[in-house]
């Protein structure tokens, strides 16, 4: 079925996810409350967000701003690494829910496994799990795990999370990863979907670009939305957003495979928290 701009996924725990939404790292201050107020008036339904972003007070102000109701937006937000651990994991999230003028996350997420500790992963885990009990977040799930510490989890405690948010782009294609997350029913998210914006002159992508008479960005964004993941773009930029927002046109086999193997295999986010080995 051809997806649009509403369109959504069933987690397995049920909630509907966007395909769509709106990356928020690095985006402050005046710049971040226009832009969520912009995305959510301009196709967008879901805003990314995370402890560690020191944003959440102002993504609060613009879901407010844009005039939405609160069950029509999707509002994700990630524990940092400061808060892990059962009671900080609670304190933490009703902090960051009184930020965003919210009573209850969509989703939240362990925002980076503790590779030094992961017993401090499991408690956070934990944590989570009775927090969705509680109805503070209507899903759970994690980010930056790969499969062996995904089974580590899992092992720990058998609560399947609903989604895994990593990097994932053309120049990232982590096929494994993705097939083992499908058998699980975990939905892949896709952060820095258009890897930054640091590719675009690559032959592929201005290839199927043209063809499609697309931006570079718009086909980095289709090639992920037609491997059924979500994607969460960081534009501040009015234009920007609604260009990423412009992303639901079919791309061929043909175009899918050329897209599949552009190279070379870069990954862009591989700060003092990643897992030793990928
Ligand atoms: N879970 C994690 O550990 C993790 C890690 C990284 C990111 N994330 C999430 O994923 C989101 C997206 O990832 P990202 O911010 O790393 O990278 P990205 O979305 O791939 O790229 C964002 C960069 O590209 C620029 N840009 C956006 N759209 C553009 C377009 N159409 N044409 C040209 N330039 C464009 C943006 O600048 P302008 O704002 O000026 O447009 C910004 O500099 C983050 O904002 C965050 O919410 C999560």
């Amino acid at each position: 079925m051809k997806k649009t701009r509403q369109s959504t996924i069933k987690l397995n725990d049920g909630v509907e996810i966007p395909y769509l939404g709106l990356g928020t790292w690095q985006a402050r201050g005046k710049e971040c409350v226009q832009a969520v107020q912009f995305a959510l008036n301009h196709g967008y339904s879901m805003i990314d967000t995370a402890q560690g972003y020191h944003n959440e007070r102002q993504v609060g102000e613009g879901w407010k701003a844009s005039g939405h109701n609160r069950e029509d937006i999707f509002i994700t937000t990630k524990i940092d690494n400061s808060n892990q651990g059962y009671k900080s994991t609670q304190r933490s999230l009703e902090k960051s829910l009184k930020d965003l003028q919210t009573e209850y996350a969509d989703l939240t997420l362990i925002h980076w496994p503790d590779i030094r500790d992961f017993s401090r992963s499991v408690e956070t885990w934990q944590a989570l799990i009775d927090l969705k009990e509680k109805g503070l977040t209507r899903s759970i799930g994690v980010s930056n795990f790969t499969i062996h510490l995904l089974n580590d989890l899992l092992s720990e405690i058998n609560v399947m999370p609903s989604v895994n948010q990593v990097e994932f782009h053309t120049f990232l294609y982590q096929k494994e990863l993705l097939e083992y997350c499908r058998e699980k029913n975990i939905q892949i998210e896709a952060y820095s979907p258009i890897a930054r914006a640091k590719f675009f002159d690559n032959e592929t992508i201005q290839s199927v670009a043209g063809k499609h008479e697309k931006t570079p960005a718009q086909v980095m964004l289709a090639w992920c939305v037609n491997h059924d993941l979500v994607v969460i773009p960081k534009s501040t930029n009015q234009g920007r957003i609604q260009e990423n927002a412009d992303i639901f046109f079919e791309l061929d086999d043909e175009d899918m495979q050329a897209l599949d193997q552009v190279g070379p295999e870069t990954r862009l986010v591989n700060g003092a928290w990643a897992p030793p080995t990928w």
